[in-house]
């Protein structure tokens, strides 16, 4: 029993998101959690920097050191930039836990992700090494985590809101029955936000002071001033200026009113019982992306029902595929074998 084990493959359950990117190796738990960035340098096409330490170089870097996010909107549109990020880290973790009889992935996909994208995406696990690759979505591996019984015959609502997708989706069965993907996320906060210092304060930020000022902010600041530094638009000189939360609070408010108008799309499209069952036990709210500090309040008094936001939502996904890699069997329902 024992050595059967030590001959298998090792199961590894993979995220990649447009941010983040995490693994979850059986038996050892989260193994990598970073920034889903690499940055090359294009004079001799080598790796200059991958991770979060890629991210925190972005807007530093001369011309010939390109930074690429290879995934955008649940698709990865940079194969070359996603297999160097693949073989960095499954290096590393070959290196660490040295496991002689290779691995086996379970990867989290959007549920609009068309046949081409996972075969591509397929291509690359197999070209870094896996010996098969199983694929389940990225809304039921959260679910799973938040404990939910995505088995059982009644229906529950997600909601998964990263950086640049957003996923409703309805699971009841084993199955989805009615879904929605968004490509939206926490990016447009950032741009939105952007956007409406631009115009109130002739105040132009970058996108990652954005970022920061977003995840600052509680809901208990919605009256508050605060100070920001920028480019003043007309001279061209840095300006440090006080600035109206209220102002971030519209430049949010009018992304949570689509994610609201689609969560009742999705309700108006489902059967009765599924509504009536998500209706006692409210919505789940996952992706990082919750923790919006207005995001909750605002969406549950538009929609009307009662949600959560479950917990470390950043973290749902691939805590889900760890609980998932332990029962393939039990839960074939939801899991796609690829190859
Ligand atoms: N406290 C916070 N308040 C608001 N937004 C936050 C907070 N913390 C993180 N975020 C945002 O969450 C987003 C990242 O979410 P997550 O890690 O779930 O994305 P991802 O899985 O990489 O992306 P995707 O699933 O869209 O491809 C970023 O846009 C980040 O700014
Ligand atoms: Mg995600």
């Amino acid at each position: 029993m024992f050595l059967d084990n030590f001959f298998k493959p090792k199961k590894i359950g993979i995220d990649i998101g447009s941010e983040k990117i995490y693994f979850y190796l059986e038996d050892k738990g989260i193994v990598i959690s970073d920034y889903t960035y690499i940055a090359v340098n294009t004079k001799n096409d080598s790796v200059f920097a991958i991770g979060k330490e890629a991210k925190e170089m972005s807007g530093r870097v001369p011309p010939y050191i390109k930074i690429v996010k290879p995934v955008l909107n649940g698709v990865i549109y940079d194969f070359e930039a996603m297999q160097a990020l693949l073989s960095h880290y499954f290096k590393e973790i070959r290196e660490k836990y040295n496991n002689l009889f290779g691995y086996e992935a379970l990867v989290a996909i959007s549920l609009d992700m068309t046949e081409v994208q996972k075969k591509s995406f397929e291509d690359i696990l197999f070209a870094v090494g896996m010996k098969k690759v199983y694929s389940v979505p990225k809304v039921v591996a959260a679910a799973v985590a938040s404990r939910c019984d995505v088995l059982e015959s009644v229906g529950n609502m997600i909601v998964e809101y990263g950086a640049s997708k957003l996923e409703i989706a309805t699971i009841s069965t084993g199955g989805i029955i009615y879904s929605k993907s968004l490509n939206i996320g926490g990016y447009d906060i950032d741009n939105s936000i952007v956007s409406q210092i631009k115009n109130n304060y002739s105040i132009s930020i970058g996108e990652l002071m954005a970022e920061r000022l977003k995840k600052s902010l509680s809901s208990s600041d919605k009256e508050k001033e605060i100070i920001i530094k920028g480019r003043d638009v007309s001279t061209g000189m840095p300006k440090q200026i006080s600035i109206r939360v209220a102002d971030i609070v519209l430049a949010t408010e009018k992304y949570i009113e689509i994610i609201a108008d689609n969560i009742k799309l999705v309700l108006e499209n489902i059967p009765t019982e599924i509504l009536s069952d998500i209706y006692e036990k409210g919505i789940m709210l996952s992706g990082d992306s919750s923790r919006l500090f207005n995001y909750k309040k605002k969406l549950k008094s538009l929609v009307r029902l009662d949600m959560y936001v479950v917990d470390d939502p950043a973290t749902s996904v691939i805590r889900g595929l760890g609980i998932l890699i332990g029962k393939m069997d039990e839960y074939s329902l939801v899991i796609n074998k690829i190859r």
